[in-house]
């Protein structure tokens, strides 16, 4: 038995206050009558109906991908081309990427069909830290690092504060290999803010979402989240503060 308001979170109608505010509102049914109570507790076998819409419960799934390049970041794509969902075709889930990498970003995606889970790791006040590598193009001297650290001027706002660090440099080739730390999740963000130093990006993986990176995992890979990941990935996003390394 779960409470109402909570059902309805997830399956990503609305955040919890948003449900609560439905079922105050008389906009919520339970086995065709209206409930303005909250704190009402349902079983799986209850009908729930809200604006008159039955509710599709399915038990949450959390996973997490290596996401390839060439792979568009969404549930399906108009021009036939691979989408992330592709690789959980056996998952008879209506699991969606949490937020989104560039279809020639690689790296880690989580995917989910728990819609209250998926709004708060993607919500801009609990961002939490994302590690990038990114290859350059030529070598970024010291001051365009610190750039990037105190905050580039983008179109859309100056960035948040965040880490930088040269990995290594190709003197030959005129590139260089950077680790970028940063808590917002703006469209194209890292690609941005490295053009906006004059270093455009050659190559994107993102290694690291909060605790959880890659390791032993192959492009195309991917793995349930334990229970107790789940547990720590909400409460770190819930407690608001970038997780430390
Ligand atoms: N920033 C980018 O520019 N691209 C991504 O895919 C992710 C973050």
């Amino acid at each position: 038995m779960e409470r109402l308001q909570k059902v309805i979170a997830h399956a990503g109608i609305a955040s919890r206050r948003k449900a609560e505010q439905l079922i105050v509102e008389g906009k919520v049914k339970v086995n065709g009558k209206v409930v303005t109570e909250l704190g009402v507790k349902v079983s799986p076998q209850d009908r729930i109906e809200v604006d008159g819409i039955p509710l599709e419960r399915e038990e949450p799934v959390y996973y997490l991908l290596y996401k390839p390049r060439g792979v568009i970041c969404s549930v399906k794509d108009e021009k036939g081309r691979k989408v992330v969902t592709d690789f959980f075709k056996h998952v008879n889930k209506r699991i969606y990427p949490i937020g989104r990498l560039d279809y020639d970003t690689s790296g880690l995606l989580l995917l989910t069909n728990d819609g209250e889970f998926a709004n708060l790791l993607m919500h801009p006040r609990y961002e939490i830290e994302k590690v990038y590598i990114a290859k350059v193009k030529g070598i970024p001297a010291r001051e365009k690092v610190k750039r990037l650290e105190k905050g580039v001027a983008l179109e859309d706002g100056v960035t948040a504060p965040a880490k930088a660090k040269v990995l290594s440099i190709d003197k030959r080739k005129q590139t260089a290999i950077v680790e970028l730390r940063i808590h917002e999740g703006r469209n194209r963000q890292v690609r941005r803010m490295f053009e906006a130093i004059g270093h455009p990006v050659l190559k994107l993986k993102r290694e690291r979402y909060a605790f959880l990176d890659l390791k032993g995992m192959n492009p195309g890979d991917y793995r349930e989240l334990s229970p107790h990941e789940v547990k720590q990935l909400r409460a770190l996003a819930l407690a608001g503060s970038p997780y430390v390394s």
